[in-house]
């Protein structure tokens, strides 16, 4: 046996594992502490929980970095494609020509969405957010193929996890088109993952759509910056939710509705709109002033990281892309400008240094889908896109995993004591 945890509690003492893991912090394996002690646990928001054992995606904050299956992501971004990173994060290694040829094959077969689907959009406003009818939608995918609902099956769960990964794309697409009034524009299986996207997007049928190789390299990496991020709010959500044994769509449709929220999925939209009302660099000093003020709630949007107390691994690449999609677009918006001087003045202020405050991957990525062309509301919708791989591959993860069990926290009940129920006309 290792090393083992010693706890002292109403007088006595008990001893508990300590697991490692292959690189990390230990834990404390508390399974039995309420059947041994009768006391639970305390850690609202889970920061010094581990909820389950994953071997896919590693994170060291305080080091900044971020590893898929061992590999660095700045590595991944750099070399690797969004189809080659999914394979990797479904499959643990990287794939040999043939097999991401096959791979890659295999999603686009699957692009199509039931015909029937497309009227589910016709139900929503035109001004419904994104992320609302994608959560409806990819719910809704759950009453379509029954062919592969049987999570027990391995080749079952393959099949959903290969139809979830091609079809979002085409779900998030036709979101946009239905706000903007447009019809619907179907794949094109000739085109790459994210190429096809892009043609889905701001494709008319009326004209060819000629793909922009940067943009398309541009976005195909900011996918991979969102690809997976461990045991975040939503991939637990989807881990939750499939720990009942519920519907693969379903649960990664709890999982877009937890994204969704401001404080996880939607910083990149705060971030650019902060920028904007920066507007030029001599006005930076006053935000700073304003970050800095404890009686102002303002925030530097895009600074700060629960994990990350270094600059965020993802942040470094997308300042780089940043000025490869300006160039290749020839966009010239002050906002870039700014953004730039802020990190430069934060990163030099004694109270960022001290705090360890660092730009995180949601200070650039808004300037550059906003260059591309994606009106703020799909920010968060691109993200649920690309962060499909990571929750599926989470979700598959869990339910091979013999020690999985219903998710079930307990708490620390402050509520009423037993009391007695009073009619109405005593009250
Ligand atoms: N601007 C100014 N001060 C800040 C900021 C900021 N962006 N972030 C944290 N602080 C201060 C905060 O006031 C606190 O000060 P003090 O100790 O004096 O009270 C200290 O730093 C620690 O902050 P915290 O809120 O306790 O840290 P946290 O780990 O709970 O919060 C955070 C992390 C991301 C919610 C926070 O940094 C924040 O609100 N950042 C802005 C929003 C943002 O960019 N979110 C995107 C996160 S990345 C998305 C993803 O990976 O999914």
């Amino acid at each position: 046996m290792g090393d083992s945890a010693k706890l002292q509690a109403s007088g006595k003492d008990y001893e508990f594992p300590v697991l490692s893991g292959s690189v990390g912090p230990e834990v404390i394996d508390i399974r039995k502490l309420y059947g041994q002690t009768g006391k639970f646990t305390y850690d609202p928001g889970f920061t010094s929980t581990a909820s389950c054992e994953s071997a896919i995606t590693y994170i060291d904050g305080d080091e900044g970095v971020l590893l898929h299956r061992g590999y660095p992501i700045g590595q991944l971004a750099e070399d690797s494609s969004f189809m080659e990173t999914s394979y990797l994060l479904l499959n643990g290694e990287l794939p040999s020509p043939q097999e991401l040829a096959d791979f890659t094959r295999t999603i686009s077969r699957h692009t199509m969405l039931h015909e029937q689907l497309a009227t589910f959009y016709r139900g929503f406003r035109r001004d419904a957010h994104p992320m609302a009818i994608m959560c409806g939608v990819v719910g809704a995918l759950s009453a379509f193929y029954h062919d592969s609902t049987d999570i027990a099956d391995p080749q079952h769960r393959k099949i959903s996890s290969h139809r979830l990964i091609a079809k979002m794309p085409t779900i998030a697409a036709m979101a946009y088109k239905y706000s903007v009034g447009q019809p619907f524009v179907y794949p094109d299986n000739s085109l790459s993952y994210t190429g096809n996207f892009l043609r889905m997007t701001f494709g008319v049928p009326a004209e060819p759509y000629v793909v922009n190789p940067v943009v398309e390299k541009a976005l195909d990496r900011i996918f991979i910056l969102h690809a997976d991020h461990e045991q975040n709010a939503s991939t637990s959500t989807v881990r939750l939710a499939g720990s009942s044994g519920a519907n693969p769509f379903a649960c990664i449709a709890a999982g877009i509705a937890c994204l969704w929220g401001p404080a996880h999925g939607g910083a990149n939209e705060a971030a650019l709109n902060m920028l904007h009302e920066i507007g030029t660099p001599d006005r930076i000093p006053h935000y700073i002033e304003r970050a800095k003020d404890k009686n102002d709630p303002f925030r530097l949007m895009g600074f700060g990281h629960r994990v990350y107390k270094n600059y965020d691994p993802r942040a470094t690449v997308m300042q780089k892309t940043v000025r490869e999609v300006f160039e290749a677009l020839k966009v010239n918006d002050p906002v870039f400008e700014v953004a730039l001087r802020l990190e430069e003045m934060a990163l030099n202020d004694p109270y960022f240094i001290e705090k360890k405050l660092f730009p995180n991957v949601d200070f650039y990525s808004g300037v550059i889908l906003s260059a591309i062309g994606f009106p703020t509301t799909m920010f968060t919708a691109l993200f649920a896109l690309a962060r499909t791989v990571g929750w599926v591959a989470q979700w598959n993860e869990m339910i091979s995993d013999p020690n999985q069990k219903i998710g079930r926290p307990r708490q620390l009940y402050t509520g009423a004591t037993q009391r007695n129920y009073v009619p109405l006309d005593k009250r």
